[in-house]
């Protein structure tokens, strides 16, 4: 693509964090700085910038993805969710404080893309094992804390949301209780 082409100008349409927002954006904007510099959601964080270290995770769509791989101009219609909107729901609460218990921060830098993804997480498996965790948590690096206090923590979460809904773990799997 020529650099003309890059430098275009595009109209999106699309929600984030509950919002629709609008606005015209160069054809080569990525999603971060859309976010950081557009929006001044600077809770999402720029790291690496290729997509290697997943400080720039944020939701779209129900899934999470790179905010330095996803060009904002992709996004017309999109739901965007950025850890100010998530922590301003609630949602991801208990794993905010479940973070500062178990001191799982300590920069803070990888910390809002670690919370998004290990939402997601906890969204498709309500009964991590360890491992899974290590696993879903693989893209994120932390220079920090040695991701064993992270695992805890993400740990201790799942434990207390089923123990909330009167759910048990079984092995890896996780059922509903029979409440009377
Ligand atoms: S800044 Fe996007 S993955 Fe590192
Ligand atoms: S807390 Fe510093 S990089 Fe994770």
């Amino acid at each position: 693509m020529a650099e003309a082409e890059f430098s275009t100008l595009v109209e999106v349409s699309l929600r984030v964090n509950g919002e629709r927002v609008s606005r015209r954006v160069e054809a080569r904007r990525h999603l971060i700085d859309f976010l950081r510099l557009d929006l001044g959601l600077t809770g999402s964080h720029a790291g690496c910038e290729h997509g290697v270290c997943g400080a720039c995770t944020v939701r779209v769509d129900g899934e999470i993805v790179r905010g330095c791989l996803t060009l904002a101009a992709q996004l017309d219609g999109a739901d965007v969710w950025t850890i100010e909107g998530l922590s301003d729901t609630g949602e991801v609460r208990d794993l905010q404080q479940a973070f500062v218990a178990r001191n799982a921060l300590q920069c803070g830098y990888c910390t809002p893309g670690m919370l998004a993804t290990c939402a997601d997480l906890l969204e498709r498996s309500p009964a991590p094992s360890r491992a899974e965790i290590r696993e879903h948590i693989s893209g994120n690096y932390c220079r920090c804390t040695g991701y064993e206090a992270i695992i805890d923590a993400v740990e201790t979460v799942a434990a207390a949301r089923r123990a909330a809904t009167g759910q048990v773990a079984i092995g890896q799997a996780t059922i509903g209780e029979t409440a009377e």
